[in-house]
């Protein structure tokens, strides 16, 4: 792995990525909003931009010339279909046999079989009733987006995260393929962890075609995890 893209760079998981990517020395592309370059300033010399709408195919076409992996942020801003075009875009452009790691939210599900907490199905119901009365977000585009992308033949990997929240890295979060699984009960990681699991799956092939659940290592579900696996291994 030579040379990525980050689609929705200026975000904050974007610029978290940014900062991941080139410490391992990628050769960092990107693509966000005209009036967000300037939030990449500290990046300045470092990473190449193309300004322009994620969901916009003739800037993603031009970005992911070239790259071997690609890093997409699906927001469902408005009710314009923004998370799948961009999906769409980067499934329809990107170069083949390019790893492919798309973001999304723990409600997306692949096949049904994750099994969520009253607390998370209230908290999904209340974020998704506020975003459509207020018309900032549709977050239905989001599971179409995912819907596309489970569908697809290219080497993707869809990283699921829970509740995020700042910090100093914690380390390479945990995952699991299904929400209601008892390692992931904690509900919680930080949000440059989310990052660093997105620039790892690049490299990481048995993630490809995987719909990841993550949680922080750090968090309390994990470290019960971990003991009663060192338990199991060792009677
Ligand atoms: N926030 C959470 O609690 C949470 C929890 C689990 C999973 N996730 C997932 O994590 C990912 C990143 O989420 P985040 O909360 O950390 O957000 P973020 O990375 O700060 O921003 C998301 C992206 O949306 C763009 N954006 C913001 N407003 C927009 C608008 N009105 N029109 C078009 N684009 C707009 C941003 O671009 P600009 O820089 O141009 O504004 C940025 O590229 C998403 O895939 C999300 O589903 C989030």
């Amino acid at each position: 792995m030579k040379r990525i893209c980050i689609i929705g760079i200026s975000g904050k998981l974007g610029q978290y990525m940014t900062q991941h990517a080139l410490d391992r020395g990628f050769d960092v592309v990107g693509v966000c909003r005209p009036e967000s370059v300037g939030k990449l300033d500290r990046f300045k010399g470092r990473i190449s931009l193309y300004p322009g709408r994620t969901d916009d195919p003739s800037v993603v076409s031009q970005a992911v010339k070239g790259c071997d992996g690609v890093l997409t942020v699906l927001a469902p801003w408005g009710f314009t279909d923004y998370a799948s075009g961009t999906a769409r875009a980067v499934l329809d452009h990107a170069e083949p046999g390019a790893r492919l790691i798309f973001s999304c939210g723990l409600h997306i599900t692949r096949d049904g079989k994750d099994r969520y907490s009253l607390r998370q199905r209230l908290v999904f119901n209340v974020l998704t009733f506020f975003a459509w009365v207020t018309r900032l977000a549709d977050i239905s585009d989001q599971v179409r987006a995912t819907d596309m992308i489970f569908a697809s033949d290219s080497d993707w990997t869809v990283v699921r995260g829970p509740e995020l929240e700042e910090g100093a890295s914690e380390g390479l979060p945990l995952w699991s393929s299904h929400v209601g699984d008892p390692v992931l009960a904690s509900d919680i990681v930080r949000r440059t962890d989310f990052a660093l699991f997105m620039v790892h799956a690049l490299t990481d092939d048995r993630l490809i075609r995987e719909a990841p659940a993550i949680v922080s290592r750090k968090s309390a579900s994990a470290r019960s995890h971990a003991m009663a696996e060192a338990v199991s291994v060792h009677g």
